[in-house]
């Protein structure tokens, strides 16, 4: 019997309508487009807008597209991660309120924070329940309001995170299609280059951490940029050798979209051509947790069932590695 693995077999995402430009940041900071385009490749980026509206109203409405265009009964369902590292609150699951709403009553949901790797550590997670056979059905679903924790008076980081969702269908298959390897790796020295102080169980809120600014993100961008293009290149050129793959076997790569910079870093070290990498930071900026999906969802046509995807994140933390995954339809 062949083994069981974990494939993706449908995909959603959604973005706020709100379209911050470069022009609009000009107005807030002291900053230009060319600046911008030039050290991130970011032109836009979508802002979710509206009173009461948190993370959860942007995985549901990823999940719904992604129901409807499966023609999925949402009962089916047996599990709902939500990657997230801007969850609706500190304590209640977001991903329990986001299964009632869209009726999976027979799903039990958590949330998954591994800040900018935290869809790519999910990967994981959904797939190994998935390969274990106790599941059959999980929803991974990576979402960020990165705009409820960013400073617009910080110019070093409110040019760069927008809002965003996508969600990933994980289901078994026995064609061998589906997650085929893994290199996932932490190290905590990274906790004071990219961190939201206060409001956790560290520096709890107060009127003094309010005064401070410390509940928006601080990034040392120039330490980040270093980890991040050694720490993703590495681990996704290690998954394309411990696999046998060569440049001409990679059909797409699929990188966390934090800076232009450090996706080509990552391609160029894998020897890909720029039309095998997905991009749409000039579009969305860094959504944190919903980039890889949002890419999938937006290159989806394009894919083709058997295609080699490699997969690689960097985060917060630090987090970060890479994925070797085979698509296992065409749409
Ligand atoms: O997704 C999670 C992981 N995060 C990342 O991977 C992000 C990694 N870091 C980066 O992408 C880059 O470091 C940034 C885009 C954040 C910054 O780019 P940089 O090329 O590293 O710029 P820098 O911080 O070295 O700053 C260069 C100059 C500085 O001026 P001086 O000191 O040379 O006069 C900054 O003050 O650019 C200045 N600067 C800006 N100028 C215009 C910083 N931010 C801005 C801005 N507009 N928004």
């Amino acid at each position: 019997m062949s083994k069981l693995t974990a494939a993706i077999t449908a995909v959603g995402s959604y973005v706020p309508d709100f379209v911050m430009t470069n022009k609009i940041l000009e107005t807030l900071v002291d900053t230009n487009d060319e600046w911008i385009t030039t050290r991130t490749g970011i032109k836009e980026r979508r802002i979710l807008k509206g009173k009461g509206l948190g993370t959860s109203y942007l995985a549901i409405k990823a999940a719904e597209q992604l129901l409807e265009k499966r023609k999925l009964d949402p009962k089916e369902i047996d599990l709902i991660i939500v990657a997230t590292a801007t969850p609706d609150m500190m304590v209640a699951a977001t991903a329990a309120y986001v299964g009632s709403e869209i009726g999976a009553t027979n799903a039990f949901a958590y949330d998954l924070q591994a800040a900018c790797s935290s869809f790519l550590y999910g990967m994981s997670t959904a797939a190994s329940y998935i390969e274990s056979g106790r599941y059959k059905k999980v929803l991974l679903i990576g979402a960020d309001k990165m705009s409820s924790i960013i400073d617009y008076t910080d110019r070093t980081t409110c040019i760069i995170f927008g809002d965003g969702a996508g969600a990933a269908l994980f289901e078994p298959n026995n064609e061998g299609l589906g997650l085929q390897d893994e290199y996932l790796r932490s190290d905590g020295v990274g906790r004071n280059f990219l961190k939201m102080d206060a409001g956790g169980s560290l520096l709890p809120a107060s009127e003094e951490t309010v005064k401070n600014r410390q509940h928006f993100i601080y990034q040392d961008g120039k330490s980040v940029f270093k980890f991040a293009v050694t720490n993703m290149a590495d681990s996704a050129a290690k998954i394309m050798e411990r696999n046998n793959l060569s440049h001409k076997d990679v059909d797409w790569l699929i990188p966390h979209q934090a800076n232009k910079r450090i996706i080509d870093a990552t391609s160029n070290r894998m020897g890909l051509d720029d039309s095998k990498v997905m991009m749409n930071i000039q579009r969305y900026g860094n959504t944190t947790s919903a980039t890889l999906p949002l890419l999938l969802s937006d290159y989806e046509s394009q894919l083709k069932k058997g295609d080699n995807l490699v997969f690689a994140a960097f985060g917060g933390g630090f987090t970060w590695g890479s994925i070797y995954l085979k698509w296992a339809y065409n749409s």
